[in-house]
C-alpha cells in the first residue's frame, strides 16, 4: 500500500475512526496505525481523538488531474500533451529532463506532491514539503537555438504573476531575474533548464516553485525571507488545483508563442512588476559583486544597471540584492 492511500480518507479534515479507515483499504487496523505514522513522517500532522478517530486539521488539497484539466482554458488544454503527477519525485524539473529523455515533446507537464531533492537557481536546494506548495514543470521545444529564448524565463515571471492576479490576490512584485516576491518576501522562483542543441533544435523544461501553505517546520531550511500564498491571501487562499490550473493558461500559451514573438510583449509589464526599479542594488555574478542603480530591463531581458564608472550596463546573469543604505 503507498504512504500516502490513506489520504482521500482523510483529505477533508473530518474525522475517521481507525475502523473505517481500515474497512474502506481493506486492511488491519496495525497496517492504517503503520501508514498514518507514515504520513505523519511526511510532515502532515495527524490528530487523533478518542472515540472519534484520526483526523488531519485543516484537511489538505490533493493535486487531481481531473480538477486542474477542468479548471484549463481552452487554449492551454489545446497545448497540454500530458499531465503527469507524482506523489514524490526527486525535482520535477530532473523527472521531465529524463521524460526529454525517453522522447517526450512540447506540453508535457510533471508536478508533484513533493520534492525530495528541488532544484533552486545557483546550486540552491528547493524546499518542497508534501502538499503543501505547488512545484511543476513545463516542456517546450524550440528550433532556433538559446539565443530566441532570451528574456524567456523574465516572461515566466510576468506569466506566474498574471495567474496569481487571476485570484485577486494583492499584486505580487519580480525581482531579477525571475524571482516572485511580495513585500521583499520570496513566494515563488522560476528554473529553466535546456536540454538539445543550443544552436538549434531544443527542449526547455521551465519549472516553477510557488509557496502556497509552507509549514513553519520546513521552512527552516529557507535561507531567504519568504511568504505564500496563505499569507498573503485576503480571503479565503485558492486551492492548489486551480491555482496549478492558471499557472498552465498562462504558461501553456506564453511557451507556444516565445520563439515568434520573443520578450518585448512582456517587458512592460515586466517593468511595471519591477520591484527594484531606481533603486540601489549589488550584483552578484560568482566572479565580482558590482554596485549600481537599478534601471529595468531591455528587450533582450538583461538588467540595465548602472554604475558610477562605467554608465549603464546590459547583464545577462547573476542575482541581484539591495544596497544597504550607508
Ligand atoms: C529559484 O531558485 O528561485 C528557482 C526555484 C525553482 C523551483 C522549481 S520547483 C519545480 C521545479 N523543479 C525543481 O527542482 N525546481 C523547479
Amino acid at each position: 500500500m503507498p504512504k500516502t492511500t490513506l489520504l482521500p480518507l482523510l483529505a477533508s479534515g473530518e474525522y475517521c475512526s481507525g475502523q473505517t479507515l481500515a474497512d474502506a483499504l481493506g486492511v488491519s487496523r496495525t497496517a492504517v496505525w503503520k501508514q498514518l505514522n507514515a504520513l505523519s513522517d511526511l510532515g502532515l500532522q495527524i490528530e487523533s481523538a478518542k472515540g472519534r478517530g484520526y483526523r488531519i486539521p485543516g484537511g489538505i488539497d490533493l493535486l487531481d488531474g481531473a480538477r486542474v484539466r477542468a479548471a484549463l482554458d481552452a487554449t492551454a488544454a489545446g497545448l497540454l500533451s500530458r499531465l503527469a503527477l507524482f506523489e514524490t519525485i526527486d525535482s520535477t524539473n530532473a523527472e521531465a529532463m529524463r521524460q526529454v529523455a525517453l522522447g517526450a515533446g512540447p506540453g508535457l507537464v510533471c508536478s508533484a506532491e513533493q520534492q525530495t531533492a528541488g532544484r533552486g537557481r545557483r546550486g540552491r536546494t528547493w524546499v518542497s514539503p508534501f502538499a503543501r506548495n505547488l512545484y511543476l514543470s513545463v516542456v517546450w521545444e524550440y528550433h532556433q537555438g538559446a539565443t530566441a529564448l532570451e528574456g524567456l524565463s523574465l516572461a515566466v515571471g510576468v506569466a506566474v504573476a498574471r495567474a496569481l492576479a487571476t485570484f485577486g490576490l494583492p499584486a505580487v512584485q519580480l525581482k531579477w531575474p525571475n524571482d516572485v516576491i511580495f513585500e521583499g518576501a520570496k513566494l515563488g522562483g522560476v528554473l529553466l533548464e535546456m536540454t538539445g542543441d543550443a544552436a538549434g533544435t531544443c527542449q526547455v523544461i521551465v519549472g516553477v516553485g510557488l509557496n502556497v501553505a509552507m509549514p513553519g517546520a520546513a521552512a527552516t531550511g529557507i535561507d531567504q525571507a519568504w511568504t505564500d500564498i496563505e499569507t498573503i491571501s485576503t480571503g479565503g487562499r485558492p486551492g492548489r488545483n486551480d491555482l496549478l490550473a492558471a499557472l498552465l493558461n498562462e504558461l501553456l500559451p506564453l511557451l507556444a508563442g516565445f520563439e515568434q514573438l520573443g520578450f518585448g510583449p512582456w517587458r512592460d509589464e515586466w517593468l511595471a512588476l519591477d520591484a527594484f526599479a531606481g533603486q540601489p542594488v549589488v550584483l552578484h555574478t560568482g566572479a565580482q559583486d558590482m554596485a549600481g542603480i537599478a534601471r529595468g530591463v531591455d528587450k533582450r531581458g538583461a538588467l540595465q544597471l548602472e554604475t558610477a564608472a562605467a554608465g549603464v550596463q546590459s547583464i545577462f546573469g547573476g542575482e541581484i540584492s539591495l544596497r544597504p543604505a550607508l
